[in-house]
């Protein structure tokens, strides 16, 4: 079997879903792909670092973390370091970046992916900030490296859309992306049209794990942005960041609002938009709440999910609708680029 020597840069809910999902998936990995994952260094600002060349005990690392919520000081494996160290450090051929998003700059995690391709790693990140502000000059030097940089996770989790663009819609030109990308958002106008209101919504968010960690990312609508600019820089080529998006906080929607769009038979959702900027030969984001006809495939997308519709020139208008997530399609996504990572490099 071939033996997949990784490391991962944060440990937080997605990496510890991941890590049960990869143990929950041995059988597979080794029947099916071949394949056998070893775990040589985890990495967090708060928990520390954890490091074997000959790779950790899975079930000690994720019952390490459930006792203490941090890693044990007193393990072998424990270690001083930081996460540019660790990635200098690991005997690894594959960066798992699982770091939390920031919306200033894709900071750190674009500097972490770059090390690690810069070593010859390839990464497989759930991070979209590096997609938002950084894609071009990342996807140029991992082909410069022949390394492979996968992201299917970073928006819409598992679902697959960029890999439905590049392996199935081949030859289409997308020149226009509309979607409903934040579940918190989606989650609190629904809860607001039952009456309900923002803080308890933001509190059942987080307790279902889908808020950010800040959650006004979320709400004033920093992750919708960054996920519709990490679409268009990647699917439509534009060279924008989350700056340039027209963005507006979901928290001016009250209830007045709602029972307005309902007398005109339409409903009030968060919309992220990418569509050519004909005047800037662009593409102009944009981010706020939209009336929408109870006819549009994205109105009667409820509760925590998420929608997008494609506009690509061959195969028309295509509009996909990922029910209700939870963190195991985030972590499915990842283990889908896993999977694409095993099935294009020896
Ligand atoms: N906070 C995000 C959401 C998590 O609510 O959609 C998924 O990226």
């Amino acid at each position: 079997n071939r033996v997949i020597k990784y490391c991962m840069a944060g440990f937080g809910n997605v990496g510890v879903r991941f890590t049960r999902l990869l143990l929950e998936k041995s059988v597979e990995l080794a029947a099916v792909y071949g394949c056998e994952m070893c775990l040589t260094a985890v990495c967090t600002r708060s928990k520390g670092t954890l490091m074997n060349p000959n790779g950790l005990n899975l079930e000690k690392v994720l019952a390490m973390n459930e006792k203490l919520g941090r890693f044990d000081e007193a393990d072998p494996s424990f270690v001083r370091c930081d996460t540019k160290t660790m990635i200098e450090e690991a005997d690894a051929e594959l960066l798992i970046e699982l770091t939390t998003l920031s919306i200033d700059d894709g900071e750190p995690a674009a500097s972490y992916i770059k090390e690690a391709l810069d070593r010859g790693m390839h990464v497989i990140t759930a991070n979209k900030g590096p997609e938002a502000w950084r894609f071009d000059e990342i996807d140029a030097l991992a082909k410069e490296k022949g390394r492979m940089f996968l992201y299917e996770t970073i928006v819409m989790d598992g679902t697959p859309i960029f890999n439905l663009v590049k392996e199935t819609l081949r030859s289409n030109k997308i020149f226009g992306i509309k979607g409903i990308l934040n579940g918190t958002t989606n989650f609190i106008l629904g809860e607001l049209e039952k009456g309900g209101t923002y803080e308890e919504a933001i509190k059942e968010a987080q307790r279902r794990q889908l808020a950010e960690a800040d959650p006004s990312m979320d709400v004033e609508g920093w992750d919708g942005a960054a996920k519709i600019c990490a679409l268009a820089n990647i699917l439509m080529k534009a060279k924008t960041n989350p700056r340039q998006a027209q963005v507006e906080s979901v928290a001016k929607i009250g209830c007045g609002d709602i029972e307005a769009a309902r007398e005109k038979g339409c409903r009030i959702k968060y919309i992220c938009r990418a569509e050519p900027d004909v005047e800037n030969s662009g593409v102009r984001l944009s981010v706020r709440p939209e009336l929408l006809p109870l006819n549009d495939p994205l109105a009667n997308v409820n509760g925590t999910s998420a929608a997008i519709t494609l506009y690509t020139d061959l195969a028309g208008e295509i509009s996909i609708v990922q029910t209700d997530p939870g963190i195991l399609q985030t972590a499915y996504g990842l283990y889908s680029d896993l999977l694409t990572l095993i099935k294009d490099t020896k």
